[in-house]
Order: C-alpha cells, then sequence, then structure tokens
C-alpha cells in the first residue's frame, strides 16, 4: 500500500540554479544524454506529522557522484529514499514536491514502484546479503526475480557484475560459498554486484563504507570513482574527507532543509553559506 501522495505540474520552476556541469563530462555531449538524472523540486517528506524535509529541490548530474552530507537526523536517508520511493513502504510516511528521473515522472500514478527500484539501485550501511544464498544466487538474485532463466544469460550477468564490483578475482573460485563467508568489506561489494546485475540507471549509496576498515573504505571508494564513468550516483556519508574524495558535488543539509548544494570543490574550499562552512570545518555535527 501506498502511503505517498505527489502534486507536481503545478508546482513553480525550482529556485536552485542548475548546478554546474560536473568537471568529467564533456562540455559537446551526445545530444540524447540527458543533462540532468534527478530533478528535485519542492520536495516535502513526513513521518505522521513530523516534516522531516522541508522544501528540497536540486538537480542531481548524470555520470558523476553527488554526495549527501550534514548531521545525523538531518534527513539525508531519508532523502535517499525519496528517490527510488522506499517511502511507500512506510505506513504514515507522505511525499510532496516532484522527482523527476531522466525526466519522467518518479511519481506519476501510472508508475510502479517496484520498477522504480529496479532502475534504481540501493545499497545499505549494513552490507545485506541474502544469508541462505550462495555468492552466486545472491548476485542473481534480482534477475530470477525479474523472471531470467536461461543458465548461460544468470552466468553471463553475474560475472560482469562481480567484475564491476571488483569483487571477482576474490569470489570466482568460491561462487557456491555461503555469501556470509565473505569478509564484510567483500559482503558489502557483494551487495554493490547484487544492485548492479539488474542494470540500473542509477545507484543510491547509503553510508556504503562506514561499517568497514580503511582498506575495504579504500576499495569501495575505488569502485566508486570507476562506477561513476557509467552511473549517476548519489551516497550519504558522514566523512568529509570522503565526501571531498569521491564526490563531484556536494549537498549540505541541516534539519530537513537543503542549505547548499554545489560543486563538492567548493563546498570544502569556499561555501557560500555560513552554516556549510562550520559544518565543513567541524564546528558543529
Ligand atoms: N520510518 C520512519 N518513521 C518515522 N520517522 C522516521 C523514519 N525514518 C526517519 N525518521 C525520522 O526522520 C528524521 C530524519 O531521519 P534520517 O534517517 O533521514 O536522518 P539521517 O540524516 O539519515 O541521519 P543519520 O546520519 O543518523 O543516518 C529523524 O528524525 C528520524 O527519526
Ligand atoms: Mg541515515
Amino acid at each position: 500500500m501506498t502511503a505517498s501522495t505527489m502534486t507536481n505540474s503545478t508546482q513553480p520552476p525550482s529556485a536552485k540554479p542548475a548546478p554546474p556541469a560536473a568537471p568529467d563530462i564533456p562540455a559537446r555531449r551526445a545530444p540524447a544524454e540527458p543533462a540532468v538524472t534527478f530533478d528535485v523540486r519542492h520536495l516535502n517528506v513526513w513521518f505522521s506529522s513530523n516534516q522531516v524535509l522541508d522544501d528540497i529541490s536540486l538537480q542531481v548530474p548524470p555520470k558523476a557522484v553527488t554526495a549527501i552530507i550534514g548531521p545525523s537526523g538531518c534527513g539525508k536517508s531519508t532523502f535517499l529514499r525519496s528517490l527510488n520511493r522506499m517511502h511507500d513502504l512506510v505506513p504514515g510516511a507522505r511525499v510532496q514536491g516532484s522527482i523527476t528521473l531522466f525526466g519522467e515522472d518518479l511519481y506519476a500514478s501510472h508508475v510502479d514502484p517496484t520498477v522504480v527500484r529496479r532502475r534504481v539501485g540501493m545499497v545499505f550501511q549494513k552490507s545485506n546479503p541474502f544469508p541462505t544464498m550462495s555468492v552466486a544466487e545472491n548476485v542473481t538474485v534480482g534477475l530470477r526475480l525479474n523472471g531470467v532463466r536461461q543458465k548461460a544469460l544468470l552466468n553471463e550477468r553475474m560475472e560482469r557484475a562481480l567484475r564491476m564490483a571488483a569483487l571477482w578475482d576474490e569470489v570466482k573460485d568460491r561462487l557456491h560459498a555461503n555469501a556470509l563467508s565473505l569478509s564484510g568489506g567483500q559482503q558489502q561489494r557483494l551487495c554493490i554486484a547484487r544492485a548492479l546485475a539488474i542494470e540500473p540507471g542509477v545507484l543510491l549509496m547509503d553510508e556504503p563504507a562506514s561499517a568497514l576498515d580503511p582498506l575495504a573504505t579504500a576499495k569501495i571508494e575505488e569502485l566508486i570513482l570507476e562506477l561513476k564513468k557509467q552511473f549517476t550516483i548519489v551516497i550519504v556519508t558522514h566523512n568529509m574527507q570522503q565526501a571531498a574524495r569521491i564526490s563531484g558535488f556536494t549537498a549540505f543539509l541541516y534539519l530537513g532543509r537543503l542549505v547548499e548544494f554545489d560543486e563538492t570543490a567548493k563546498i570544502f574550499t569556499n561555501p557560500s553559506n555560513q552554516q556549510t562552512e562550520d559544518y565543513v570545518t567541524g564546528r558543529f555535527g
């Protein structure tokens, strides 16, 4: 049952200017390539009577990493979850505003939220491989649920996803071992492979490395930098250095509002807003 309601077509245009082109996007791009992945306008989210997001408008650029930062409880996960309609699963959650993905209204009445979640993959803070399944089964579970049966195709997609997640070399000889026999960092990359196997256009990551040691974190960061060549990535992180290392754009949320959204270099060296400066320099949060 959906608890969400969306209003959209009558919204005024966002007051926020579009973000500048990402540095790694060539100025002359193929005409068919969309300029914006998610266009979020006047997004408000409530849990029962508690308003958690307040009038958020921002445009997530394609094939770049956008980091969401801000103190605990400011609404980062709530924002991320509204990008793949996860709040539909929460009784009492209400979403208002508009979000388009490559120009299509994600919350239009004819749009099936399960199809949205297929197009917008998600990786969580705590890795969550299916405990009764093998490494291989974990990667192909989404495909099998979508009706793919041919063994050759499943194997091909599994290998491709594991290679993309930089895990293939470590697991190719133990594909049939239980997923929980992998290390914590490997389990998180397995979850990334599982998300990639269904070939989403976009990857959302909610603090994907916060439970990992520095070496495993470095692997995930390397992987994110590789994946952004093909995917739009939106990542929540508490780690300022991580945001600075891996993202092209950063959004700073505070108390449910978007304080500032800009190129990461600007946010971390010369933010326009005093609150942003105080947060990125560690004066609060
Ligand atoms: N399912 C839910 N039901 C009720 N309230 C919720 C739900 N999810 C989040 N909230 C509330 O929304 C607010 C924002 O939570 P959210 O998880 O988005 O914060 P966050 O910025 O991700 O924090 P953290 O950094 O601690 O993960 C909090 O006050 C939280 O209690
Ligand atoms: Mg969170």
